[in-house]
């Protein structure tokens, strides 16, 4: 499974990649508007020149014809961005003709498994199930990572399911076992993953019966 970092913060993108494990980022409207006042462009092409992989940028448009026009000036920025358009009608009509054109598509904000079916069909490269959102509101978000593993398997879809809307280490493990392609993780979780009170301690243990044993 690959590892994103979900962040619009230039320096979160940093860290994350210094671990080894990062393989892409993936930002959205609210995680920019966050980390970072310059513009978009700037902060792009800064996180694809760290990372060198994919790098989802979501469109602000609301109409299927706008949003062509951004992911086409997104996808002018660097080779690594991949367009980020919402599950709705335009956006998977704006899927659809980007993917024609060899642009790489994610789509977001997934809470059912036919939305996932159709962006499939619409030529989406990824697609992006949230998870934590749908724990939220008293559902099991990591259903629906299942759900749509067994729709992909079925029907022979290539498209990547990158799970997001992380919350925790522990879906993070879930969604692995579940078989998810990509998560996407705020740094937070990110600089958890190895963390193990055991791990921690049996080094301790190691280390101090290694120097008990060879007093200098
Ligand atoms: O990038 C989209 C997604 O990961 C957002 O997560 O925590 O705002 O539900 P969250």
């Amino acid at each position: 499974m690959k590892f994103f970092v979900d962040t619009g913060s230039v320096e979160d993108a940093k860290k994350a990649m210094a671990t080894g494990y990062c393989d892409g980022v993936t930002t959205n409207p609210s995680l920019i508007s966050k980390g970072d006042s310059r513009p978009l462009e700037i902060i792009v092409k800064e996180i694809t020149e760290i990372v060198h992989g994919p790098t989802s940028v979501e469109v602000i448009a609301e109409d299927a014809v706008k949003m062509i026009e951004e992911g086409q000036l997104y996808a002018s920025w660097s080779t690594h961005v991949v367009v980020k358009v919402p599950c709705t009608q335009e956006g998977l009509k704006a899927c659809k003709a980007l993917s024609r054109e060899g642009t790489p598509v994610n789509v977001t904000l997934c809470f059912q498994p036919l939305q996932a079916l159709v962006a499939a069909k619409c030529g989406a490269a990824y697609i992006s199930p949230f998870i934590g959102r749908l724990d939220d509101i008293g559902h099991v978000g990591l259903q629906l990572i299942e759900d749509i593993r067994c729709l992909y398997e079925t029907y022979g879809f290539e498209t990547e399911i990158l799970a997001a809307s992380i919350r925790t280490v522990e879906h993070l493990t879930r969604v692995a076992l579940a078989g998810s392609d990509v998560a996407t993780i705020p740094y937070g979780v990110f600089s958890k993953v190895l963390s193990h009170p055991l791990t921690d301690k049996g080094l301790e243990v190691f280390l101090a019966d290694w120097n008990a044993s060879r007093p200098s």
